[in-house]
């Protein structure tokens, strides 16, 4: 199977990383902003849609639904994959997102269909940029269902590059955790707009890259091309009538449209990693024929939040937190202050949250198949050490037989205590010696099942592993924020140490991904500003 090879060449050892450049070539940093030239743009209105909402109805269905405008569609994307902040530091101005991505490099581009046209998201002017406009009536006959309201699509791409600049053959990794980031994102904006959301199964991945006129070689010419991820549905009802819609009509609609652009180049000149090419061969999704009884119904469970008496977390009840006040601060921490502890009741919570119902589980199909094993330095009551929590309780067997004999596998709340000691060197060495995954509340690997889920499902499942786990860290960034703390994503670690430490041979579990929590401390030398001028707040 190419995608284990893969998995396998792009490791970081001790003696050794992944394969990639090994500096930074300033010369060629790619842009961050992807632009259709001459594709005319379409700025939504800017007002804020829901700012009442409370955070906890990201997670319970709760929040009223809005009606689909131009508007709300706006919200949706200035709350998911919008400019947070622009950050300077002497010369250097950056802009940071609502979406995390490794290395800033933000190599996810969305698209939104809606009104007969495919526009591109153009996230620095949060704008819309027309590239296709298709016939009316053939976009109404597929959106819009015998009795009901319409909806709209999402889809995400890849622009490998953007990551491979710094990041090399490991970068694809990369690319698929922002793209489960993004997926994260924007299913939680939809919730909060009262929106369900769904990732479309019918559509493969050649059909999605039509759709949205990734193969229209002319609109190219010297650009960076992008990579098709992912399509999903948006609406205020039951999902079940466009999950089962066949993607033909919609892919020839779009072809016979009208497009206008040709994509910017992001880089002067750039260097090839044909292993990045060869997964994203080998890991392309085919599309289902037919959809089975996929149910997408409102109906996701509520999970109460409990006060916390002491400890980070104390007084900040999340009932009273709102959604887009959070969903907007999000940002990853630089560095943690190595002495606060998170309390028990909110570490409890956001474990909690990670179990597969409601937002943003609802918009993936298949079951669990990544669990955490955490790395405990300061959370009350918990002695430190190392620990599992499983996202379906059935895998206990399992992980047992495959972790080392000498685990206690004690339960203590909804976890188990394996191993308790100080592991704050352990975490820091496994995570690329980073000081984060030491100084924090804790820090964790999120071990997928690797080997198995692919030959039960395809190599294209490969992809979705990563995506599993940017939906994990995008609610634990979340969640982060309303304790007082905040998060950070690891894509650097060291994989077969980090396997060593909990005991796992060969392919069957793997670490795809490590994160960490904590009280942060912020660079001073950093200078802050809005990520869009014309917002007051
Ligand atoms: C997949 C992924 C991997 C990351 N890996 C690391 C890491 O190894 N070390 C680190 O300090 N930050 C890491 N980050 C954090 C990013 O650097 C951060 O998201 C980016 O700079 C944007 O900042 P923001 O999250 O505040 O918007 C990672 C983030 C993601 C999404």
């Amino acid at each position: 199977m190419f995608a284990l090879h893969y998995h396998d060449e792009t490791k970081h050892h001790f003696a050794r990383f992944a394969r990639s450049l090994s500096y930074l070539d300033w010369a060629t940093q790619p842009d961050p902003f992807r632009r259709y030239i001459g594709a005319p743009l379409v700025e939504p209105p800017r007002t804020p849609v829901a700012e009442a909402v409370p955070y906890t109805a990201l997670f319970d269905g709760t929040a009223p639904a809005v009606p689909v405008t131009r508007e709300s569609i706006g919200e949706f994307l200035r709350c998911s994959m919008g400019l947070s902040a622009w950050k300077q530091y002497g010369a250097s101005r950056w802009a940071l997102r609502v979406n995390p991505s490794s290395g800033n490099l933000h190599p996810t581009e969305t698209y939104v269909l809606a009104e007969a046209r495919v526009w591109h998201y153009a996230a620095r002017e949060h704008a819309l940029e027309e590239r296709c406009v298709m016939d009316e009536s053939a976009w109404e006959a597929w959106v819009r269902p015998p009795a009901g309201d319409a909806a709209f699509l999402v889809a995400l791409t890849s622009i490998h590059w953007r990551e491979a600049w710094k990041y090399g053959e490991r970068a694809f990794r990369y690319c698929q955790h922002d793209a489960g980031h993004a997926i994260g994102a924007l299913r939680l904006a939809a919730a909060m707009l009262g929106w369900q959301m769904a990732l479309l199964p019918r559509w493969s991945d050649a059909r999605v890259g039509t759709l949205l006129g990734l193969d229209r070689d002319a609109d190219f010419p010297d650009a960076e091309r992008e990579e098709p991820e992912c399509v999903a549905v948006v609406a205020a009802g039951d999902l079940s009538w466009w999950m089962d819609q066949a993607p033909g009509p919609l892919v020839e609609a779009s072809g016979r449209g009208s497009w206008r652009g040709t994509a910017n180049r992001l880089s002067p000149s750039r260097i090839d990693w044909p292993i990045i090419d060869d997964v994203a061969a080998a890991t392309r999704y085919p599309g289902v024929q037919r959809v089975g009884a996929i149910s997408h119904g409102i109906g996701a469970t509520s999970h109460q939040v409990g006060t916390m008496s002491h400890g980070v977390g104390a007084g900040s009840h999340q009932n009273e937190l709102l959604a887009r006040t959070i969903i907007l601060q999000r940002r990853s921490a630089l560095a943690f202050d190595g002495e606060s502890g998170l309390g028990r009741d909110a570490f409890l919570t956001m474990l909690r949250r990670l179990q597969p119902a409601g937002p943003p589980w609802d918009a993936t199909e298949w079951p669990p198949q990544v669990h955490l094993a955490l790395f405990i330095h300061r959370v009350e009551d918990l002695a430190p050490g190392v620990y599992a929590y499983l996202r379906d309780p059935a895998v206990l067997p399992e992980w047992k037989a495959a972790m080392r004999p000498e685990f206690l596998w004690q339960p203590v709340d909804d976890l188990f205590l394996l191993a308790p000691f100080d592991c704050r060197r352990l975490a820091n060495r496994v995570s690329c010696d980073q000081d984060i995954a030491a100084d924090g509340f804790f820090s964790l690997g999120m071990i997928a099942r690797l080997e198995s889920s692919l030959h039960e499902r395809g190599e294209w499942f490969y992809r979705r592993l990563y995506w599993e786990c940017g939906l994990i860290g995008q609610v634990l960034y979340l969640e982060a924020e309303t304790t007082g703390g905040r998060a950070t994503g690891i894509g650097c670690f060291y994989d077969d140490p980090m396997h060593e430490v909990l005991g796992l041979r060969g392919h069957g579990w793997q670490s795809l991904y490590h994160f960490s929590m904590g009280v942060p401390l912020d660079d001073p030398r950093l200078t802050t500003e809005r990520g869009y001028a014309w917002e007051t707040r």
